[in-house]
């Protein structure tokens, strides 16, 4: 059980949350929600203990293990898949390995001997002789071969990497588990997989997530960061969302009779007050007056950004054309093979594929990555693109406005603010370093940038990870108004389907040219 008294937490002048009284307790999946910069990832990392810079007290019973869906995905780099997910279990890994290093001893002593046998009894007690095959079976489970058992992780694909770190995080049944948008980056059939291992844990989770669909189908309770508090609901998210709905109806409700009442206390008083013989009764009045409180609705940090792209120069006929194109990921494989295709200048397209692939797609049309046969880019066309991995851009020590200027030559502070205002960083949040801010936030800044470049070809690659509800939305809107082409890919299926009126599908090393909407094409595979 996890138990949480009176906790609070802030950075700098910003308030996260304060008086937090909350319960975990096993069995339950708890869905952490909440907007973009809420303090949702700041919240796993104080019960992870790798916060604690806190007021309040974080309790966890002494004899549970916790486990925590790692971020870094460079951590591991020099050790095998399988001794990465084992170091999930980190007792079990120190005894592997501590069993190893005297077995491999060329002097073994009998006190090694004793030291041997102590250790070979707690490794079968921890059910160690298990361990490959359970890591075996997680693989399995999201899709990967047991031939990668044995690779560093360094040689990893990224999409791989992704899934070795939920393997290490679920490995050896942890009594409690934390993950933090474990669903970025995973297929959906991992996602599926993923979904039935949490249904049947029988430890604590909690778990963060934008993700609507799976946050309903996992969890049994809903955590809501807001008006700086932090509160749990029974129930999954459509019900969190229907109740608290619900809550504020009935508070406006409430509060519209009592500003009805005080109007009919105060015309009577003013009416009356002078009036000797209701003297009394306006005065008893007075006193109801004093007695009724409006209640204060309290700001939501759930907003809309402003979201719009306005380009600089339109586009001419010659927007892009790709003659006899091959692809090449990351490890030199071709992905896309002979593609030829024009790009108009009414072109929204969706590219659909497995990550990879489109990420390769996207990196060589950004001329960011190796390819065959020719692009060439009209000589009107300005491409602004937001990459899938945008951390490179955000190793600095910058804050959020030289993080921007960096990007135009316009040196005026208050121009630089305007953008950064409609993507909600406003005054102190402008000082703020980049390098601290939450994935949203970051998504954010590189759609400020985008704004900022005001360019006529727009390059996304998968801009819905990491944004709230709100910000997708606002974000979805601007792209269907977008004077321009757009070209992007997303796992959102809305998205897809009211933004895109052309498909590029990359299958078995193809890329299929579609003239049609996602809901056509879904209609007929
Ligand atoms: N070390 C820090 N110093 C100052 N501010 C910080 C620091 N770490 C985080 N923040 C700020 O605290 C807020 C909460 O960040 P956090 O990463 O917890 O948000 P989140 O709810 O996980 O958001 P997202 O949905 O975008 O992942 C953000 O505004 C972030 O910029
Ligand atoms: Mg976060």
């Amino acid at each position: 059980m996890i138990t949480i008294t009176n906790l609070e937490l802030r950075f700098g002048g910003q308030l996260l949350f304060q008086d937090v009284n909350l319960k975990f307790v096993p069995g339950n999946c708890y869905g952490i929600i909440g907007a973009n910069g809420a303090g949702k990832s700041t919240f796993l990392k104080i019960i992870s203990g790798e916060i604690d810079s806190y007021k309040g007290n974080v309790e966890i019973d002494e004899k549970c293990r916790m486990s925590v869906l790692q971020q870094d995905h460079f951590k591991y780099d020099d050790f095998t898949v399988l001794d990465t997910v084992i170091m999930g279990n980190k007792k079990l890994y120190d005894i592997m390995k501590e069993k190893d290093a005297l077995y491999a001893k060329p002097d073994f002593s009998e006190a090694d001997g004793m030291r041997a046998a102590d250790l070979e009894a707690e490794f079968a007690e921890m059910n160690g002789w298990d361990a490959e095959t359970e890591v075996a079976q997680l693989l399995n489970g999201l899709s990967l071969n047991d031939s990668i058992l044995y690779t560093e992780m360094k040689n990893l694909k990224e999409s791989e990497k992704v899934k070795i770190l939920l393997a290490q995080a679920l490995f050896g049944s942890p009594d409690i588990l934390l993950l933090d948008e474990p669903t970025n980056g995973l297929d959906i059939k991992s996602v599926e997989w993923l979904e039935d291992f949490l249904i049947n844990f029988a430890g604590t989770v909690i778990v963060v997530s934008h993700d609507r669909h799976f946050l309903n189908t996992v969890c049994t309770h809903t955590v809501d960061i807001d008006y700086g508090r932090i509160i749990i609901y029974a129930g999954n998210y459509d019900f969190w969302y229907q109740s608290s709905q619900l809550n504020q109806q009935l508070m406006k409700n409430q509060n519209k009779k009592k500003e009805e009442k005080i109007a009919e206390l105060k015309a009577f008083i003013q009416r009356f007050s002078a009036n000797k013989s209701k003297s009394r009764q306006a005065t008893s009045r007075k006193k109801i007056l004093e007695k009724i409180q409006i209640e204060e609705m309290p700001a939501s940090n759930r907003k809309y950004p402003y979201v719009n792209f306005k380009a600089e120069k339109p586009l001419s006929k010659e927007v892009l054309q790709a003659n006899n194109l091959t692809v090449y990921n990351d490890e030199g494989k071709a992905v896309i093979n002979n593609a030829d295709f024009r790009i108009n200048k009414e072109d929204k397209i969706a590219v659909i594929g497995d990550d990879i692939s489109v990420t390769a797609f996207f990196k060589a049309l950004a001329g960011e990555s190796k390819y065959d046969g020719s692009i060439s880019v009209g000589a009107n066309t300005k491409i602004s693109y937001l990459p899938n991995d945008k951390n490179s851009y955000f190793d600095c020590d910058l804050n959020i406005v030289n993080w921007l200027s960096q990007f135009t030559k316009e040196t005026d502070e208050t121009f630089i603010r305007g953008f950064l205002g409609r993507m909600l960083f406003t005054g102190e949040d402008g000082l703020k370093k980049v390098k601290v801010l939450s994935g949203g936030e970051k998504v954010r800044c590189m759609l400020s940038k985008m704004m900022l470049e005001a360019g006529n070809f727009l390059m996304l690659d998968q801009p819905t990870n990491h944004l709230d509800l709100e910000s997708i939305t606002a974000l979805n809107n601007a792209l269907i108004d977008f004077d321009g082409v757009v070209i992007f890919a997303s796992h959102d299926h809305e998205f897809l389907s009211s933004i895109a009126n052309r498909l590029f599908i990359i299958k078995d090393g193809k890329l299929i040219d579609r003239m049609e909407t996602y809901e056509e094409y879904i209609s007929k595979n």
